[in-house]
């Protein structure tokens, strides 16, 4: 019989009850965006608003920024609470569902919530973590409802392009089932982003938030895009949960929206930078495996010697350094590594993991 359980998400309690350290790769989003460099006037908010199923002006720009009809969003607390809908509503008890493999935890503690069987397919890093259509092939059953990927992949930040999507939807099509991205880190390609997937077809679901590219964290403003039938079922799943979003956030999230090619160039300015700092510390490393994303605020590199469990224990201990350990993505050989904080904190943490790696390239050494 299926059931639904759940120990709720180890990854979620690991990343909000981690040690605090000064240098902080862990994150995976650009650094907070202040308030004070918003045009806010207290005025321009209120603390009630009138609207049942979503603020609307909210609502329409997130339309315009996506290039789709307004009915097609339904907003949502960030992209998790987008992830939670998509699936509340597009998964029952019992149904299969396939998922990427690594990926985000929280994806997977919500499908078992939901009481789904969940299969998975390989990304694997020797194949520059790309989508192997012929192995969705292979898992994909007829009990299949629905697909689930992240692009841009968490973790390892490699980006799905429109030919592997659109194969991907056809295999989904032909097993009537359905596809949900997580496009959250799609937004770190800024002015270079491609269409959200909703636009290959209305099989397509698509979840995204303001969290990771932008800094805008705090104001939860997640979406997902959706076919007009399906986001009315998302709505009315909502009404069981949240009901409505603080009204304060919904102004706050607009006034962010209307600016947001300057939010946009803080953050690419500082991706660019950080970017040129990972990979000179990714050229000085022979201990390490990887593969190097074009865009993104993550790296996935594998340790090729020693562990890594040892590793966080030093960095965190000796280093004031933190990263994520891979086991919770399933790979404990592989640990994540996040671009997005302060240049100076990013190019120290870089320099702090790297002393951590010699220390224990060295003690593996001496243990022979
Ligand atoms: C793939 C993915 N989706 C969703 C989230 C959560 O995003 P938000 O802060 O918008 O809820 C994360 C956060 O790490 C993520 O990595």
């Amino acid at each position: 019989m299926p059931s639904r359980t759940t120990s709720g998400s180890p990854y979620m309690q690991f990343a909000k009850l981690r040690a605090e350290v000064k240098y902080d790769l862990a994150a995976s989003g650009v650094m907070s965006y202040p308030l004070a460099e918003l045009p806010v006037r207290l005025e321009e908010l209120e603390i009630n608003g009138t609207d049942a199923y979503g603020y609307t002006p909210l609502r329409e720009r997130l339309a315009k920024l996506n290039g789709v009809p307004t009915e097609c969003v339904v907003t949502a607390a960030g992209t998790s609470m987008a992830n939670h809908l998509a699936l509340a509503a597009t998964v029952e008890l019992g149904d299969e569902v396939l998922v990427e493999h690594p990926t985000y935890e929280l994806l997977v503690s919500v499908l078992d919530y939901l009481g789904a069987s969940v299969r998975y397919f390989k990304r694997r890093m020797e194949d520059g973590f790309r989508i192997d259509l012929e192995e969705v092939e292979r898992q994909i059953t007829p009990r299949t409802k629905l697909i689930v990927i992240t692009n841009l992949h968490n973790p390892s930040g490699a980006i799905a392009d429109q030919e592997t999507l659109c194969g991907l939807g056809n295999i989904a099509k032909h097993a009537n089932a359905l596809v949900l991205v997580d496009e959250v880190y799609l937004e770190t390609l800024f002015d270079q982003r491609p269409r959200p997937a909703l636009h290959l077809g209305e099989h397509f679901l698509v979840t995204s938030s303001l969290t990771k590219a932008y800094g805008l964290s705090g104001l939860r403003c997640g979406w997902v895009l959706a076919a007009p039938e399906l986001a009315q079922r998302m709505w009315h799943i909502n009404d069981l949960y949240g009901v409505n979003a603080a009204h304060p956030a919904e102004l706050l999230s607009v006034i962010a929206l209307d600016n947001l090619d300057r939010v946009a160039a803080r953050a690419k300015h500082l991706l660019e930078t950080n970017r040129r700092t990972q990979d000179a510390f990714l050229a000085s490393r022979s201990d390490l495996e990887y593969h190097r994303p074009e865009f993104g605020t993550i790296i996935f590199p594998k340790l090729s010697r020693g562990r890594v469990d040892e590793l966080y224990r030093w960095l965190t201990e000796r280093y004031e350094t933190s990263v994520v350990p891979g086991k919770f993505f399933d790979m404990p050989q592989h640990f994540r590594v996040g671009i997005g904080g302060d240049p100076e904190m990013t190019r120290e943490g870089l320099n702090r993991l790297g002393l951590a790696l010699d220390e224990l390239g060295n003690s593996s050494r001496s243990s022979y």
